[in-house]
């Protein structure tokens, strides 16, 4: 019997980011892949500084309503207290609260917790308790019920935490390095070189039409995944607001341990700040922005085109426009109710960026062979909260190159059969804020609005 690996000789990835990178180390411990070549590619020097993988902290945390995801998260946080870059990890907490009907997302989050054995979680049955517990400074909440700084409901688990993504990532990197089986290169993939009569990818062409080939190519893109292959209906990129406040010293002091707090209504959140800098940021819908390019699929000198959102960052457009004012109107809001001496209106912050996650129908990963084409694997769709699996993504997409896709997440992580119109989506319950927010449009507005 031939065993699988022997089909790779050689494995390219695409992206260099959480899923890129992960399964690089992984591939290159494991005994299966000993003789494989393999290659990463990235279209930026590492670390890429608008990947969604690179930024100051991530939330790490087991608090999800599906049971799935808590364990997976939970095996990731004993690497991340342990063995896998425990400086760069911290266990201060999560407060997650809520008050529309995102609250369902908090019940079943704090079921699952609590089911799978977590003890240091306490409930918050009023704003007043989540304002005490969570270490906001005093500001009188309207009523008892309902304060905009702490939600009507909701629970703090002491055992999540926050990572800092990058010095995460640096560390990760140093370790892939170290194993010395992996060819890194910087080079910007054109297109998957795909043989139409064969339906086979063979490996990738480049923006200088040189052409890398491989027996099998992983397309870990990130939000650039769907600009490779046609993903409309299964993958989209939508951008996420944040901004950051460079605190004085003594301001860090005083807030360094508060649990980050997450408000599930409007997908507000304020991370434990680290480093002089605290970090507001929507986990929301997201803006979309609309980009026509060739269709991806298309044999070379077609001209069919395909519309669909892809990332416009910093390094990739020539405007330097701020993040939209709505949303910084909101993260001020949001920090006015939680540390009004942080929250003068005219203190600056020090930067703010719009960062892109690569959204999915129902908030699942995208972990599979593609169903057409072979040679081609797909490791994305990480739906705005894949880093905390860091220290355990890389081994569950090469368990899935080898055909075993952890039990857990049958069902969930496979190509889809079919494509559901992005108005469609059902999410997984934990996005607040404006919704079907289109980039330019949201531009646009803002400058009438100011004429
Ligand atoms: C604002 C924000 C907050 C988040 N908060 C959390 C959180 O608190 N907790 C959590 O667990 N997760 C969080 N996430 C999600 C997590 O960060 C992402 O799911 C994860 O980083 C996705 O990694 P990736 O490898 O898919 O993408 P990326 O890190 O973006 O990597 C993709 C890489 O592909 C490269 N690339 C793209 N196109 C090409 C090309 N054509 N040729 C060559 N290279 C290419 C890019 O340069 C990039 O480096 C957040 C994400 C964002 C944006
Ligand atoms: C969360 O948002 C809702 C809706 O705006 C609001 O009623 C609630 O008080 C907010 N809590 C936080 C933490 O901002
Ligand atoms: C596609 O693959 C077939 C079979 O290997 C080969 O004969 C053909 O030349 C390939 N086509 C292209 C465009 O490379
Ligand atoms: C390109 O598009 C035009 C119409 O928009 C069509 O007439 C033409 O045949 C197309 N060419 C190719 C090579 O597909």
């Amino acid at each position: 019997m031939v065993s699988i690996p022997a089909q790779y000789p050689s494995v390219l990835i695409i992206g260099s980011g959480v899923f890129g990178l992960a399964t690089a180390w992984e591939l290159s411990k494991n005994p299966e892949f000993k003789d494989t070549e393999i290659t990463l590619i990235d279209r930026q020097p590492f670390p890429a500084a608008d990947s969604s993988s690179i930024d100051t902290s991530r939330i790490i945390r087991p608090d999800y309503a599906s049971l799935s995801y808590t364990r997976l998260a939970s095996k990731a946080q004993l690497l991340w207290r342990t063995t896998f870059a425990p400086e760069h990890y911290h266990e201060t907490g999560l407060a997650v609260t809520a008050s529309g009907p995102e609250q369902s997302y908090v019940t079943d989050s704090l079921r699952n917790v609590q089911f799978h054995g977590t003890d240091r979680v306490q409930t918050l049955q009023s704003a007043a308790e989540i304002q005490r517990v969570c270490g906001l400074e005093a500001n009188k909440p309207t009523d008892d019920t309902l304060s905009p700084g702490g939600g009507s409901t909701g629970y703090v688990n002491w055992n999540s935490g926050w990572a800092d993504a990058e010095g995460a990532m640096c560390w990760l990197r140093r370790e892939v390095e170290k194993l010395n089986r992996v060819r890194f290169i910087t080079g910007t993939v054109k297109r998957l070189n795909i043989n139409h009569s064969t339906n086979t990818v063979s490996g990738v062409i480049l923006s200088d039409d040189s052409t890398l080939t491989a027996s099998l190519t992983i397309l870990a893109a990130g939000a650039w995944s769907p600009s490779l292959l046609d993903l409309r209906g299964i993958c989209k990129a939508t951008g996420q607001a944040l901004v950051y406040l460079p605190l004085s010293a003594s301001e860090q002091a005083k807030v360094a341990n508060n649990p980050t707090i997450l408000n599930l209504s409007t997908g507000l959140f304020i991370i434990t700040p680290s480093r002089k800098s605290l970090k507001v940021a929507r986990h929301g819908h997201g803006y979309t922005n609309p980009t026509t390019i060739p269709h991806p699929e298309a044999a070379p000198g077609s001209n069919q085109t395909i519309t669909i959102s892809l990332p416009a960052t910093h390094l990739t457009t020539h405007t330097q426009d701020p993040l939209p004012l709505e949303a910084q109107r909101q993260c001020r809001d949001l920090l006015r109710s939680v540390y009004p001496s942080l929250s003068s209106p005219s203190r600056p912050w020090s930067k703010t960026r719009i960062c892109w996650y690569t959204d999915t129908r129902n908030g699942d990963f995208l972990i599979d062979h593609h169903p057409k084409y072979k040679g081609l694997f797909l490791a994305t769709g990480g739906a705005g909260h894949a880093f905390k699996f860091l220290p355990v993504i890389g081994e569950c997409v090469v368990e899935s190159i080898l055909g075993r896709m952890p039990e857990d997440f049958r069902g969930k992580w496979e190509f889809p059969r079919q494509r559901v119109p992005e108005e469609e989506w059902a999410g997984d319950g934990s996005r607040g804020g404006p919704e079907g927010v289109v980039l330019a449009e949201e531009y646009e507005r803002q400058r009438k609005g100011r004429l």
